[in-house]
């Protein structure tokens, strides 16, 4: 990867996502009013409401948003047994420093345990069977003990992110029927650019894979740094084809 540097202090550094990203959108202030306000919503029309947090860089912004604003929403964590160190950094300090619980589920051991046992540490990038297989394992079950008994659940999904996230709405009513839920999209409308304003005018702690150009972080065997020019989600299950690239947990979307 080729990487231009940048002078601070007269020393060369590799600028960070801050310094790379960090632009707001002509209509910043409006975003975060549309986001506060949907938040705000929800606990007053569809609590018990949960924050489903990767500890990405939009994750980290809602949670802010949350702590910021003395919202009554705990936050919850799928802990797969496969994140980056650095995610798992982030999650104790997250747990040391936020006001709102975080709640950390992880999948069952006995299973991991049978699943690693009869395809294999690798078995991911054998098939897609065998990958959504080890999803539905660590991270689909865990959520679906996460949201029993929620209303509803607060996710990062952008539009941007990518083309199966291009109609991605703020209030998301695909499940109401069934399951009497629905799924909230604070940040649909806002740009990369904006993500990162907001971390850097509110000093949010983030993870420093971010650093490497890894703009989506998911498990550690699963995610990539991206080259210039590689669309944003390039790093997540790069064996793939691009209409394959969703765990489960927005399948829909
Ligand atoms: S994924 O489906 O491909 O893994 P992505 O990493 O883009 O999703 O994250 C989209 C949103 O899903 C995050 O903003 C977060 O709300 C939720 N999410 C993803 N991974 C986790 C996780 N490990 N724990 C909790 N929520 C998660
Ligand atoms: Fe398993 Fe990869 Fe899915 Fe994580 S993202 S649960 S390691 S297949």
């Amino acid at each position: 990867m080729s990487v231009s540097t940048v002078s601070i202090g007269g020393s060369k550094h590799q600028p960070n996502a801050i310094q790379l990203h960090a632009k707001p959108s002509a209509t910043f202030p409006e975003k975060v009013a549309e986001s506060l306000a949907l938040l705000q919503q929800a606990v007053a029309n569809f609590s018990p409401v949960t924050q489903a947090s990767s500890l990405g860089a939009e994750d980290v912004v809602i949670t802010h948003l949350i702590n910021h604003n003395d919202l009554n929403i705990p936050i919850f964590v799928l802990e797969t047994g496969a994140l980056h160190r650095e995610t798992l950094a982030l999650l104790e300090r997250t747990q040391a420093h936020s006001q709102a619980p975080v709640n950390v589920y992880r999948p069952v051991t006995e299973k991991v345990i049978a699943f690693v046992k009869s395809h294999g540490q690798d078995a991911m990038y054998e098939s897609l069977d065998l990958r959504k297989a080890c999803c539905q394992v660590r991270k689909l079950q865990p959520l679906a003990e996460a949201l029993k008994g929620q209303r509803a659940w607060v996710t990062g999904l952008r539009r941007e992110q990518s083309r199966n996230r291009a109609e991605v709405p703020l209030i998301d009513r695909t499940d109401e029927a069934a399951k009497n839920q629905i799924k909230l999209n604070p940040l649909a409308n806002w740009t990369w650019g904006d993500v990162w304003h907001y971390i850097a005018d509110n000093q949010v702690d983030y993870n420093p894979l971010h650093d490497q150009f890894f703009p989506s972080i998911g498990c550690a065997p699963c995610t990539r740094a991206i080259s210039l020019g590689e669309e944003f989600r390039a790093g997540r299950w790069w064996w793939e084809d691009e209409t394959a690239k969703e765990c489960g947990l927005h399948a829909k979307n």
